[in-house]
């Protein structure tokens, strides 16, 4: 799933439980040159893994001894987590480059990472000679060295620093444990890369092949996230249902036994998982919405277009019926799930048949939210070579067409939870005086006026409105009095 996810801000540490244990300490960083940056800022395009990536490259840095700086201006290493999925999201990175250049002439030190950097590598430092730093998504646990060496090499007017290795062992190993987190929900990277090899997409080259992080160490880091206070975990992988692993005993798992054991975990209340392949969509995991009252009714499942044709040329190997017979199954055990998809208009080859296809599996799947783009032709994939590339008036006309239709079932959906009582995560102020902002169960923002309720609180709301993009409720005369563990 594409899009920018809300920002966490900082939680009421009221909530933090005192005896939460202190984070390891950090490696003792050596004396840094006079020269080298103090202060850095990252900056994350594109989809959740890599806000996840951006953090986690953050708190590596803290670790070393520099610290955040509180806007992009003040930092002296900026670091560009960069998104390569579609041509704009590419187009966006030279520009923020440019942007980066102060009145004075001069640059701070500029790192890209992501997706951009391992695609183009050193052909970015080439177009953008200002980029002193390029690291691919599996080799950012080596940043510290890559600072030392640009610094080194601007000294000497040098070139860029190139780090695109994709190493046989995960870079996970080698990042320092995480600090305690001051905010309500986290994301957790289980799984990353891809084998499918659709054939419109770049992730299979950029990220690499399919790797499921180990279950002790996954249990571990949410364990150390809970400590710090945060409720919500949002398990992250291109396909995160595609993650195995062994557990204490030996023995191989799947997601689900990895979501059963996260909800052991106390003062985690609620888990979610994103994004979800429709082949890796096992019984076990459907059945897991039935089971696990922690894990919220939220499916993220694209399908990406209802033709199949369409769906063959896009290597999806799955077809129109057996994704709906994958929602009837999941419908069947937890009727009330929040269905959400991704879809791409425009493929090579696509006819008015086939895009009506698409329409036509939208109204069987009824979605609650869902993620439309036109068909971006990414170099060195097979449909880039295709033939029958459709024109840009078409992609608009049928993006429009389909994103009509996505917007009325969300609206739909959303009235559907009008006059129902629910548990509202709250996340974050609102814009009003009062207001603070949460998620439902079903992913959906709502807005609430809750008086003695503060950030990180779960409340019971009635929900009173529905707009197209979000919720309005009102909280419940008595706020929920603290947990045990919270009043501990
Ligand atoms: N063009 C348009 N959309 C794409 N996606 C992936 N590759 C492309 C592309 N080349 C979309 C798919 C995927 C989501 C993450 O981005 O819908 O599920
Ligand atoms: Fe890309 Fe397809 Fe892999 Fe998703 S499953 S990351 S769309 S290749």
């Amino acid at each position: 799933m594409i899009h920018l996810p809300d920002t966490f801000p900082a939680r009421s540490s009221a909530l933090a439980p005192a005896l939460a244990p202190a984070p390891a300490p950090a490696p003792t960083p050596a004396a840094p040159a006079e020269d080298a940056p103090q202060r850095y800022f990252v900056t994350s395009f594109g989809c959740q893994m890599n806000v996840y990536d951006g953090e986690r490259m953050g708190e590596m840095l803290a670790a070393q001894g520099m610290q955040a700086a509180a806007q992009r201006q003040d930092a002296d290493l900026v670091i560009l987590n960069t998104c390569h999925i579609r041509e704009k999201a590419v187009a966006r990175v030279y520009s923020d480059i440019g942007r980066l250049r102060r009145d004075d002439g001069t640059t701070p030190m500029i790192a890209v990472a992501g997706c951009v950097a391992q695609a183009e590598g050193e052909e970015i430092a080439r177009r953008a000679p200002s980029v002193d730093i390029v690291v691919g998504p599996q080799a950012y646990h080596r940043l510290p060295q890559l600072i030392e060496q640009a610094r080194r090499n601007s000294s000497g007017g040098g070139k860029a620093a190139v780090d695109t290795d994709m190493p046989a062992i995960t870079k996970f190993g080698s990042l320092p444990p995480r600090p305690r987190q001051p905010r309500p929900t986290a994301f957790l990277t289980v799984q990353e890369g891809c084998d499918k090899f659709c054939t419109y997409c770049v992730v299979p080259y950029t990220r690499g092949a399919e790797l499921s992080r180990p279950f002790g160490e996954l249990v571990d880091e949410a364990e150390a996230l809970t400590d710090g206070g945060v409720k919500e975990i949002t398990l992250l992988g291109q396909n995160v249902n595609a993650w195995t692993g062994e557990d204490g005993r030996g023995r191989s798992q799947g997601l689900e036994a990895l979501i059963a054991r996260l909800a052991d975990i106390s003062g985690l209340e609620r888990i979610r998982y994103t994004t979800s392949h429709p082949n890796d969509m096992t019984d076990a995991l459907i059945a897991a919405h039935a089971q696990i009252p922690k894990l919220m009714p939220y499916l993220h499942l694209p399908v990406q277009s209802g033709s199949d044709p369409i769906l063959k040329a896009m290597n999806r190997s799955h077809s129109a019926a057996s994704y709906l017979a994958i929602i009837a199954k999941v419908r069947s055990i937890n009727p009330g799930i929040a269905l959400s998809g991704d879809f791409i208009v425009g493929f090579p080859g696509e006819t008015e048949a086939d895009f009506r296809a698409t329409l036509d599996i939208v109204r069987a799947a009824n979605y609650a939210q869902a993620f439309s783009f036109k068909y971006s032709p990414r170099p060195g994939t097979p449909a880039a070579d295709m033939e029958d590339q459709i024109s840009p008036e078409i992609m608009d006309e049928r993006l429009q067409r389909l994103q009509e239709l996505l917007n009325q079932q969300q609206q739909a959906f959303n009235q559907t939870t009008v006059g129902k009582r629910t548990r509202v995560l709250l996340e974050r102020p609102g814009r009003k005086p009062g207001q603070l902002v949460g998620k439902s169960p079903w992913l959906q923002s709502v807005h609430v006026i809750a008086d003695g309720a503060k950030i990180g609180d779960l409340i019971d709301v009635d929900i009173v409105s529905a707009g197209p993009n979000s919720l309005a409720g009102e909280a419940l005369a008595e706020v929920p009095a603290l947990s045990k563990d919270e009043a501990n």
